[in-house]
């Protein structure tokens, strides 16, 4: 979809012109890990468009709670338009139940983190790869007409190029790396074998509103604001060089509904990276959380982060170039990393207990 010319002589960004185009066009979506964190925000976007959407989830990292803040988000009109499936996308039988009458998957559910897939393999590859495929089969027998899927960063693995472009890839160096590479030739394959129409999207550390600062394999924004707020202890892996391109989850949800709507079809059954070609250093991240929130807890004065040993499995360097995407499907990210960390460390300042509290 290309950029359109208002009346009024302002162009419209390919984004404005497919929300447009979603406001009075009503499709039906399946989102699945709709009670995670990315998922739960298309979720939110969706429903605020008219669209109608069916989710599925099993709730193994996702929560209930997430699914209540886009209720009250939307309205209890737009919530009727949802319909929720409890299920495990291993399953057949429900992945085909859910597939019914979708015109679009939004397949993002998946154990996704690097550590806890050195740690338990056997459940990465078995949900990651087995339920992706099963997903995939269930999306081509219902007719789906396209299946956009959650890549990830990941798959670059020990390639030493800066920034990461699509076509050159590594050596995967966790279970996890390998499930979602493993992801994307199966879309390939499914697309030469069963002329299915598939779009990977490979994230780069997405962070905003809602995602999980619980557990040990939390990620790490909101590891940090969870430390930073209630005053307790921050570990940063290694000497805090290591970088990422950290991406807002507008920018994720975004890329999302442009892949599902592209009409080019040299834009389909290809992956994108989604970010936005900037790298921040986890001393730098912590510098500008802390100084985001120094005004607000005066406890952060004294507050200094511990280096521990670097995590294994870990890539040292990440930043994505993000031209494919932006030429074949007109992403422009709205966020960029100040704006999105304002916003996900305003949520969790309502969210979380702060120090004595
Ligand atoms: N957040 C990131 O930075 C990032 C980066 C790269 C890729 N990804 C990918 O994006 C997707 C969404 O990630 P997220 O950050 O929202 O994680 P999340 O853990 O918040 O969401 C995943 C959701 O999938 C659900 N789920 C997991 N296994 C399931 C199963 N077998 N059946 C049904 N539901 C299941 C979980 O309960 C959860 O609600 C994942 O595929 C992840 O690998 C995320």
């Amino acid at each position: 979809m290309s950029a359109e010319q208002q009346p009024g002589g302002a162009a419209q960004t390919p984004y404005q012109t497919a929300r447009r185009y979603l406001r009075q066009t009503p499709r039906h979506w399946l989102v699945t890990g709709v009670a995670g964190f990315i998922g739960s925000h298309l979720l939110e976007h969706l429903l605020a468009l008219g669209q109608r959407v069916t989710g599925m989830d099993n709730f193994i990292t996702g929560h209930q709670h997430n699914l209540d803040q886009v209720r009250e988000a939307v309205g209890d009109q737009a919530w009727t338009r949802f319909h929720f499936i409890e299920a495990d996308i291993r399953d057949h039988a429900s992945c085909l139940r859910a597939c019914q009458g979708v015109d679009y998957v939004l397949h993002q559910a998946a154990l996704g983190s690097v550590a806890r897939s050195i740690d338990d393999p056997r459940l990465s590859h078995d949900i990651n790869v087995g339920g992706f495929v099963t997903m995939l089969a269930a999306a081509r027998d219902a007719g789906v007409r396209r299946f956009v899927y959650a890549a990830s960063s990941a798959t670059y693995g020990d390639h030493p190029d800066l920034p990461k472009v699509e076509e050159r890839i590594g050596r995967p160096l966790s279970p996890y790396a390998l499930s979602k590479f493993a992801n994307e030739l199966y879309a390939e394959v499914f697309a030469r074998c069963y002329g299915t129409e598939a779009i990977g999207l490979r994230y780069f550390n997405v962070f905003g509103p809602r995602q999980d600062p619980q557990g040990a394999y939390a990620a790490v924004i909101p590891q940090w604001a969870a430390a930073l707020i209630g005053n307790r202890r921050l570990d940063i892996n290694g000497d805090g060089e290591t970088s990422r391109d950290f991406c807002f989850v507008a920018n994720a949800v975004q890329a999302n509904l442009l892949a599902a709507l592209s009409s080019d079809p040299a834009a389909v059954n290809q992956v994108y990276n989604v970010a936005l070609n900037a790298r921040t250093s986890l001393n730098q991240l912590y510098r500008m959380m802390r100084a985001l929130l120094l005004a607000r807890f005066p406890h952060l004065q004294q507050h200094k982060p511990h280096h521990v040993g670097f995590r294994s499995g870990d890539v040292r360097h990440s930043q994505a170039d993000i031209g494919k995407a932006v030429r074949l499907l007109g992403f422009a990210p709205t966020h960029d990393l100040e704006r999105g960390l304002q916003e996900a460390i305003d949520w969790y300042v309502g969210q979380l207990p702060a120090a004595g509290g």
